[in-house]
C-alpha cells in the first residue's frame, strides 16, 4: 500500500515537472520558479544552496567526500565549481537529471583573465584604462568558458587596494574608486553580454564583498577595520557599479569587517546589497567561509555558523557543507525561517531559468562548439592587443626605445626570457583537454619580430630567487657581444595571487645585481619587469636607461612585448596603483588627505607629516606612464566659474601630440574640494579620456562636471555636494598636473 502511494505521488510529481518544463515555458520566470519551489521538499531546497568542488582542480582546502555523485542524484547539490569541459559538465548534468525534480546544476569557475586564451592579469589590464578592451577580454573569456560548459565566473574582483604587499592586488583594478567602478561595470557587461541568455554569456560574480583589499598589513585573509564613511565612499562604489550593470551574483569575502565576518554581515548583505541597492541575484560564500566563522571566533560551531550566514543573506555555501548539515535543524529549531530559505532558493533557481538550463540542461555542453571556440584566431588577436595596451613605459632615457629593427645583435637575458607558463600569471585556467599551455614566450615573441634581420643571443643569468651568481659571467659575455641588452626579470607568477602576501616587495633574488653587472659593460640595457603587483626596484629605476613594466601579460605576452620594444605599438598604459619607494611607505595612495601639517617637500621635516628616513613621494605615482611621443596640454576652458547644484560645468582642454610618433594619451581629470565638513582628498580622479593622436595632431577633450562628481558622504552619511570652491586639474598623471583652474559651487 505504502509502495502504491509512493508510486502515485511520484507519478503526480513527474507530471508536474513535465508540465513545468514543457508547457510552462512561456510563463514569466518568477512563476516558473515558484512552480518548481512548490514541489520541493525542505531537503531539496537546502540542496540548491550547496556548492561542491569537483575534483578536477582545487582552489582552496578540499573536503574529501566520496559521496558527491549520490548527493547530486538526490538533488542535494545546486552547483559545482572547478568542473570544466563540455564532456565533464555533461556527465555531471546527466547525474543531476536523475534527481527527483531534475533541477540542473550550475557550473562555476574562476575565469579571472581568460579561459583558454589568457589575457593580462586584471591589474595589468586596468593600466590600459581602456574600458572597451577590458569589456572585450571579458566577452571573449565568456565565449570560451561557456563553450567549455561553464555557466558562471567568479569575477570581476573589484576590491580596491592600497597595499601592494597584498598578493591579490593582481586580480583587481588598483587603488582608485572612480576608475575601479568603471572597470567593474565594463567587466560585468563583458561577461554577461546583453543578458539575453545567449549561449556565449557567463553569469558574473562580484567579489569579494566587502573591503577585502584593506586587510591589515596586506596579509591575506586578515581583518579589516574601517570607518563606515570610508567603506561607503572608497570601497563599496565598485560593487554598486556592478549591481547597476545587473550582475547575477555576489561573493562574500573572507575577512571580518569591524569585527563581523563578511559572510554573516547583515548590514552588508541584507541592508545594503539586497536592501538599498535592490540586488536581485544571489550571494555565494567564499570557499569554506561559513565554517571559518568558527575560527574568527564569531560563532561556536557549524550549526551557529550556518544560521548566522543564512540569516545575514548569504544564499549559497561554497564547500563548507554547513548549510547541508545544519539548515534543516535550524528550521526545526525556528532559528531560520523557511521563508528565508525560499528566498535564497528562488534567487538561485531564477538564474538557472534565465540561463535557459530548465529548457535545456545541456545547453552549454557542446563539444563541437567547445573545439571551435578554443581555436579562434580573433581571440588571440584581442589578447595581443590588450596585452600591449597594458605595458607601462616607466623610463626611456635618450629615446633608447623603440629599438631599431636594424639592430644587428640583441642579447636577451634573464630568468623570464624563455619562461612559458610564467607569462600567464596567477589564476590562469588549466583547461583539461585543450592546449591551455598556449603561450608565446618572450623569446619567441622577439624571434617572431626580428626574424633573420637581427642576431639574438641568450643567457639566463640567474634564477628568480636565490643568491646564485654563477650565470652572471656568461650573461656579461653575451651582453658584450650585443648592440643592446634586454633584461627580463621580476616575480614568479605564484608570488602574487591568493595567499601570496609578501612583506618584502623588492625584486627577488640577485636579479638587480645581474642588472648591475650588465650595466657595467656599458651596453644600453632595457629592463622588462614581470610582476603581479607594484614592486620596489630603486636600483633599476635609478640606473637602467629604459624600463617597461610588463606585469603578467598572458598568452600573447611575447608578441605584445616585442610590438612595444620595436615601436609597432607605442605604449600608452598608466599605473593604476601607486608604486612605493619602500615598503615602509605602505599604505600609499594618491588621494590622501592633506593633514594639519603637510610636508611641502623632502627637506620639510620639522614637525611635519613625513618620515625622517623616506621621501614623502612614491617612486611612481598613480596615473603615471610614458609614451614614445610627448603630449602638450593647453587652453583649459570652463563653461562657467560658478555653478548651481542642478547645473553642469563643461570643461575643455586641448591635447597635442608634440613628439615624433603617433600615440595615445590618457588625459586625467582631478578635482579638489578645498573646504569640506569632512576633509577632502588632495585630489580625486573624476574622469578620464583616452585620445589617439597622430604626431603633430591636436584634439579637444571635453569633460562634464555635475553634482554627483562633487559629492561625498557627510558626517550624517548623507551623499551631498557642499557649496564652496573646487580646484580642477587636468594632467598626465596624479602628480603631473598640466592645467589648473578653480570654480565655485553655490546653493
Ligand atoms: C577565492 C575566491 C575564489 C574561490 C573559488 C577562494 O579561495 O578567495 O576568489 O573564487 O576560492 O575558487
Amino acid at each position: 500500500m505504502e509502495r502504491l502511494n509512493r508510486c502515485i505521488i511520484y507519478f503526480i510529481i513527474s507530471i508536474a515537472v513535465l508540465c513545468q518544463t514543457t508547457h510552462a515555458q512561456n510563463k514569466p520566470t518568477n512563476q516558473r520558479v515558484d512552480s518548481i519551489l512548490n514541489l520541493m521538499t525542505l531537503e531539496e531546497k537546502i540542496g540548491q544552496l550547496n556548492q561542491y568542488n569537483d575534483d578536477q582542480i582545487a582552489t582552496g582546502p578540499v573536503t574529501i567526500d566520496n559521496d558527491k555523485t549520490n548527493q547530486v542524484k538526490q538533488g542535494q547539490v545546486g552547483s559545482l565549481l572547478n568542473c570544466m569541459g563540455a564532456e565533464r559538465t555533461r556527465s555531471w548534468q546527466k547525474i543531476a537529471m536523475q534527481s527527483r525534480l531534475k533541477i540542473p546544476l550550475l557550473f562555476g569557475q574562476d575565469v579571472i583573465h581568460g579561459y583558454k586564451t589568457t589575457f593580462p592579469i586584471p591589474l595589468a589590464e586596468s593600466c590600459s584604462w581602456d574600458l572597451t578592451a577590458m569589456e572585450l577580454s571579458a566577452r571573449i573569456s565568456a565565449t570560451e568558458a561557456s563553450a567549455g560548459g561553464i555557466h558562471w565566473t567568479f569575477a570581476p574582483m573589484v576590491d580596491i587596494s592600497r597595499d601592494p604587499r597584498w598578493g591579490r592586488v593582481m586580480e583587481g583594478a588598483g587603488e582608485d574608486t572612480y576608475l575601479g567602478s568603471k572597470i567593474a561595470y565594463a567587466r560585468v557587461m563583458g561577461f554577461q553580454g546583453d543578458h539575453s541568455g545567449a549561449i556565449n554569456q557567463l553569469m558574473a560574480c562580484t567579489k569579494h564583498y566587502a573591503a577585502y583589499g584593506a586587510a591589515i598589513g596586506g596579509r591575506d585573509y586578515n581583518s579589516v577595520d574601517m570607518s563606515e564613511r570610508q567603506l561607503l565612499e572608497t570601497y563599496l562604489p565598485p560593487f554598486k557599479a556592478t549591481v547597476d550593470a545587473k550582475v547575477a551574483t555576489f561573493m562574500t569575502s573572507f575577512n571580518d569587517l569591524n569585527g563581523v565576518p563578511s559572510t554573516a554581515n547583515k548590514y552588508l548583505l541584507r541592508d545594503i546589497l539586497k536592501g538599498k541597492w535592490g540586488f536581485e541575484g544571489f550571494v555565494v560564500s567564499d570557499w569554506g567561509a561559513i565554517g571559518e566563522m568558527i575560527n574568527h571566533g564569531n560563532v561556536k560551531n557549524e550549526y551557529e555558523a550556518a544560521g548566522s550566514a543564512m540569516n545575514a543573506g548569504c544564499d549559497m555555501d561554497m564547500e563548507s557543507r554547513d548549510y547541508k548539515n545544519n539548515l534543516a535543524q535550524l528550521v526545526k529549531d525556528k532559528k531560520v525561517t523557511v521563508a528565508l530559505i525560499d528566498d535564497a532558493v528562488r534567487r538561485i533557481l531564477k538564474k538557472k531559468f534565465e540561463l535557459g538550463l530548465f529548457d535545456d540542461p545541456y545547453k552549454f555542453c557542446n563539444a563541437e562548439r567547445e573545439q571551435k571556440e578554443m581555436d579562434n584566431p580573433a581571440h588571440v588577436a584581442a589578447a595581443r592587443d590588450v596585452a600591449r595596451k597594458s605595458i607601462v613605459l616607466l623610463k626611456n632615457q635618450q629615446h633608447l626605445l623603440p629599438l631599431s629593427k636594424n639592430t644587428k645583435t640583441i642579447a636577451f637575458i634573464g630568468p623570464l626570457v624563455k619562461a612559458v607558463m610564467q607569462n600567464k600569471g596567477f589564476w590562469d585556467v588549466k583547461v583539461p583537454g585543450v592546449d591551455s599551455a598556449y603561450v608565446v614566450s618572450q623569446w619567441e615573441g622577439l624571434k617572431n619580430k626580428v626574424g633573420n634581420s637581427s642576431t639574438l643571443l641568450y643567457a639566463k643569468g640567474c634564477d628568480i630567487e636565490g643568491d646564485n651568481r654563477e650565470g652572471f659571467a656568461e650573461a656579461v659575455n653575451v651582453a658584450k657581444q650585443a648592440d643592446v641588452v634586454i633584461l627580463s626579470i621580476g616575480e614568479r607568477r605564484d608570488m602574487s595571487g591568493e595567499a601570496k602576501s609578501r612583506s618584502n616587495i623588492m625584486i627577488p633574488g640577485v636579479q638587480e645585481d645581474l642588472l648591475k653587472a650588465l650595466l657595467a659593460t656599458g651596453k644600453p640595457v632595457v629592463v622588462l619587469i614581470n610582476a603581479g603587483r607594484p614592486l620596489v626596484f630603486n636600483y633599476t629605476a635609478d640606473n637602467a636607461p629604459a624600463i617597461l613594466y610588463t606585469w603578467w601579460l598572458g598568452s600573447e605576452a611575447g608578441n605584445a612585448i616585442a610590438d612595444v620594444l620595436f615601436g609597432d605599438y607605442n605604449p600608452s598604459a598608466k599605473l593604476t596603483m601607486t608604486f612605493p619607494l619602500s615598503a615602509g611607505q605602505i599604505p600609499i595612495y594618491y588621494n590622501h588627505f592633506n593633514t594639519g601639517r603637510p610636508a611641502l617637500n623632502d627637506s620639510d621635516h620639522l614637525y611635519k607629516s613625513a618620515y625622517l628616513d623616506l621621501s614623502i613621494y612614491p617612486k611612481y605615482e598613480f596615473g603615471y606612464g610614458l609614451s614614445y611621443t610627448t603630449f602638450g596640454y593647453s587652453q583649459l576652458h570652463l563653461s562657467k566659474k560658478t555653478i548651481k547644484q542642478d547645473e553642469q560645468l563643461e570643461v575643455t582642454a586641448t591635447v597635442t601630440n608634440t613628439g615624433n610618433y603617433d600615440g595615445e594619451e590618457i588625459v586625467q581629470l582631478y578635482l579638489r574640494d578645498l573646504v569640506g565638513s569632512i576633509v577632502r582628498p588632495v585630489l580625486e580622479l573624476k574622469d578620464f579620456k583616452k585620445v589617439v593622436l597622430k604626431a603633430g595632431e591636436s584634439t579637444t577633450v571635453t569633460f562634464k562636471i555635475d553634482k554627483e562628481k562633487l559629492s561625498f558622504f557627510n558626517q550624517q552619511l548623507q551623499w551631498v555636494a557642499e557649496p564652496g570652491e573646487f580646484d580642477i586639474m587636468i594632467g598626465a598623471s596624479s602628480r603631473d598636473i598640466r592645467l589648473k583652474d578653480r570654480f565655485e559651487l553655490v546653493e
